[in-house]
């Protein structure tokens, strides 16, 4: 088996260093700096012909983060890299992956066209928006879920006659999924958005009253979709509401306003890092280091993933 190498930019170094720790690898020797006027400089300090070198960058805001990983894709697939897989924990611009509108773009698109041109041999992410953006590459894209490690949390929370909420129609397939692998119903929040990171709700569907409830999404940005889902879950009759999602976006208000709401803990994993003084004691983080880690062993070694996948 061929060496294998794992370079990271400035998006996640902790989970990068997290994931060589689980595959025993040093991480690699790159810098990941900017010129005075702030265009990203990209070196790679040590040999990587014929290497199968993993680029680790989150793309969560600023656009800086998917500069970086673009630049570092490019600079590892000139020094003649075996292979060149990115690995994306949280791939950013996920969200406008269609014409809603008139005269919008397809941000998902463009970023999957920018990745492949950079070099990109192939693609690893996590909980991605809509799972169809795999489509939008024609390279190897394996997709994995933080499921695992969420469900694992909620198992041992000894919860009582539960529902799993899904707050909008995007996520019920996470919901429903997760619903059955802990044994609990199903609940859905009609959400509508009147603008861009506005949302309101319009109708609770399900049974709530008296009841333990999980809202689940892929990800929490303003965390105007959880708190509302919340409030409106708990004037429901709701007893103790949880909430959980894989990508903690976490922008402008978003602690202050899920520190007020009626949940009593939020759990998401360190695929975006933030620092410990930016949140509050009821968001706890897990990691999903061992489940990048672990794929990354076996995308190295040819073998397959399907198993992470649940
Ligand atoms: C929407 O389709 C997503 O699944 C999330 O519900 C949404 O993006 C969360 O955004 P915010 O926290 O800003 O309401």
């Amino acid at each position: 088996m061929d060496e294998l190498r794992v370079f990271t930019g400035n998006a996640n170094p902790k989970l990068a260093k997290l994931v060589c720790k689980y595959l025993g690898v040093e991480l690699g020797n790159i810098d990941v700096c900017e010129f005075n006027d702030g265009e990203t400089m990209v070196k790679i300090n040590e040999n990587i012909r014929g290497v199968d070198v993993f680029v680790f960058q989150p793309t969560f805001p600023p656009s800086k983060n998917l500069i970086e990983l673009l630049v570092m894709l490019d600079a590892a697939k000139r020094a003649s890299a075996r292979r060149v897989t990115a690995v994306i924990p949280y791939f950013g611009y996920a969200r406008q992956d269609r014409k809603d509108q008139p005269r919008v773009a397809i941000t998902a698109k463009l970023v999957a066209n920018l990745i492949t041109v950079a070099g990109a041999d192939r693609v690893l992410t996590m909980d991605l928006h809509s799972p169809q953006i795999q489509g939008f590459f024609d390279i190897p894209f394996d997709h994995l879920y933080a499921a695992p490690v969420l469900i694992d949390f909620f198992q041992k929370k000894g919860f009582e006659d539960l529902v799993v909420v899904s707050p909008d129609i995007g996520s019920v397939k996470m919901a429903r999924a997760f619903a059955k692998r802990l044994g609990a119903s199903l609940a859905l929040i009609d959400k509508r958005r009147p603008r861009a990171d506005v949302a309101e709700v319009v109708n609770v569907i399900g049974e709530i009253e008296g009841r333990d409830v999980v809202i689940l999404d892929d990800l929490i940005s303003t965390a105007g979709t959880t708190t509302l889902a919340a409030e409106a879950l708990k004037k429901a009759g709701a007893h103790r509401i949880t909430a959980g999602c894989t990508h903690p976006v976490l922008c402008g208000d978003a602690v202050a306003r899920l520190d007020k709401a009626p949940i009593e803990e939020i759990v998401v994993t360190d695929t975006i890092p933030h620092a410990p003084e930016e949140l509050i004691p009821k968001i706890k983080i897990l990691s999903v280091a061992d489940l990048l880690g672990e794929a990354i062993r076996r995308i190295h070694e040819e073998r397959s993933l399907s198993s992470l996948f649940v």
